[in-house]
Order: C-alpha cells, then sequence, then structure tokens
C-alpha cells in the first residue's frame, strides 16, 4: 500500500450533538488509495468510532443504511450473523467473532466537532 495514498488529515465527522445518543452516523476515510467506510456511535455519554467492517467476515455491519445498533440499544450489531460489540470498545461479547475486537478509529474534539484521524498502523489491518 502507497502511504502517499492514505490522507492523514483529520477528517470531520460530525457536529457534537448531530448524533443523537444512541444512533450512528458513517463517514468515509481515505487509507491507500481506497475510500474505507465507517461509523460514529454516540453511547453511553462518549462518541466511538470503528471502521465498518465485521471481524467475522469482512462484510459491513448494517443491513439496513446506517442502522449499527441491536433492537435494544445495547450493543452495536452485525446483521449478517447477530454478533454483538461493545459500542465503547468494539469487543466482540457474542457471535462468530467472540473476543475480537472492531478497528477502532481514534477521534478528537474541537469545539464542538468530531475529527477522525487515519492511524499509522491502520492499513496493516484493512
Ligand atoms: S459477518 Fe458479522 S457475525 Fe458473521
Amino acid at each position: 500500500m502507497d502511504e502517499r495514498d492514505t490522507d492523514s488529515r483529520p477528517r470531520f465527522v460530525a457536529r457534537i450533538g448531530e448524533v443523537p445518543a444512541g444512533k450512528s452516523k458513517k463517514f468515509v476515510l481515505s487509507v491507500g488509495g481506497r475510500e474505507v467506510e465507517c461509523f460514529v456511535v454516540h453511547w453511553g455519554g462518549g462518541h466511538y468510532a470503528y471502521v465498518n467492517k465485521c471481524r467475522h467476515i469482512a462484510m459491513s455491519l448494517d443491513w439496513v443504511e446506517n442502522r449499527f445498533f441491536d433492537e435494544d440499544g445495547r450493543y452495536v450489531l452485525c446483521a449478517t450473523h447477530g454478533a454483538l460489540f461493545e459500542p465503547t470498545s468494539g469487543e466482540c461479547v457474542a457471535g462468530p467473532p467472540f473476543g475480537k475486537r472492531l478497528i477502532a478509529v481514534p477521534l478528537e474534539v474541537r469545539g464542538d466537532e468530531i475529527y477522525a484521524r487515519v492511524p499509522q498502523a491502520f492499513e496493516d489491518v484493512l
């Protein structure tokens, strides 16, 4: 992968308050010349972001566009085989990829805006 193709500049994700508690929003990062779909969740008072790729099979988690939570709104759900992930850590607590973690995207808050950045080791895991 060509490191020059990765956009390491902070990428605007959302304004604080734009993503209601228990909801999510998709965004895209440029990694190695590819567009990588990610999502941010607002849960438990914080914002957390992950690559939209299950750790069982490399499929998007959401069948219904931008619907990442299970019916109870407690866990991030992979719609393909029903795996459940902790919203705050991305750790799988039930389902085929049990014990694995979603690929986390670091976030930073600047004023009332949330930004994501491609971490240095990111290309190695995608
Ligand atoms: S693809 Fe996500 S649990 Fe199988």
